[in-house]
């Protein structure tokens, strides 16, 4: 599955009115216990700068910024945006692209993305980039769908995904054809180890996860190197190695259809 950056807009920008309260049902109150994690996860101190990419309406920001700390919220759905502009006054939304973030180099103490890195076109130029705004010795958090190691519940898991989400959310009001989108997104989505590697490829050390909800959900967590020779090396490696990642995930595919 191919993800075109407009249909993917286009498709969050319809749900975001009742896109918490579809979340809610979907994850039978488990949404709750993983943003629960993924603040404690980031540990935002006051005063602390934090980056919330792919946003949303706001519901992972808002967690983050009760601890004092300032939070930027960064998504590219104009709907998405507006929903949480209203919600969350007191919240910096910027409306930008995670694969061109509009900050410079080293400016944010902590990066989170909760389930966004799974709809971004390219998500290793978005780890890159969060890569590059966070300081030396920054953390990056990254809440995402997984894969339940026991087959027996990834069994039930995908059946879940494939029948009973669409039916639930075409009766909660939401545009079910999204949610047959999400299903098969987070049924292509790599597993917790090759994330992991995908995030020490983007430069990240310290690179360990932990599931939540037995693997339905991965907490991923890793840090920007603080010794200059080991972030020379890493610059270096990533100079070389930019044109084959992109190639790879820029591939067009021969058909996107998308709900
Ligand atoms: C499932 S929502 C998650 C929202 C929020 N983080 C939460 O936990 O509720 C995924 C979000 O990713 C955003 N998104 C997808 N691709 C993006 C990109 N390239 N740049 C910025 N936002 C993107 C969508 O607009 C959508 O709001």
């Amino acid at each position: 599955m191919d993800k075109q950056p407009d249909e993917v807009a286009g498709m969050f920008d319809d749900v975001a009115p009742h896109y918490d309260r579809t979340n809610t049902v979907l994850s039978m109150g488990n949404a709750i216990l993983w943003r629960a994690a993924t603040v404690r996860a980031v540990d935002p101190l006051g005063g602390e700068r934090i980056l919330d990419v792919a946003a949303g309406t706001g519901t992972s920001s808002v967690a983050l910024s009760k601890h004092g700390a300032r939070v930027v919220a960064v998504d590219f759905s104009p709907g998405m945006v507006a929903e949480g502009r209203k919600r969350h006054p007191n919240i910096e939304f910027i409306e930008a692209d995670a694969e061109r973030l509009p900050f410079g180099d080293n400016e944010f103490d902590a990066v989170t993305i909760s389930f966004g890195l799974r709809n971004i076109h390219n998500p290793h130029a978005a780890l890159a980039e969060m890569y590059r705004v966070l300081k030396p010795g920054g953390r990056l958090v990254i809440c995402e769908f997984s894969k339940p190691p026991v087959a027996l519940l990834r069994a039930g898991y995908w059946a879940y995904l494939s029948v009973v989400m669409p039916a639930v959310a075409s009766v909660t009001g939401s545009n079910s054809s999204a949610y047959e989108y999400l299903a098969e997104s987070i049924r292509e989505w790599p597993d917790q180890g090759q994330l992991s590697q995908w995030i020490r490829g983007a430069g990240f050390t310290r690179v360990a996860y932990r599931n939540l909800t037995a693997g339905v959900v991965a907490l991923h967590r890793g840090r920007k190197p603080i010794d200059a020779t080991v972030l020379a090396s890493v610059a270096k490696r990533k100079g070389n190695a930019t044109r084959p990642i992109k190639t790879q995930q820029a591939a067009p595919p021969a058909e996107s259809p998308k709900p």
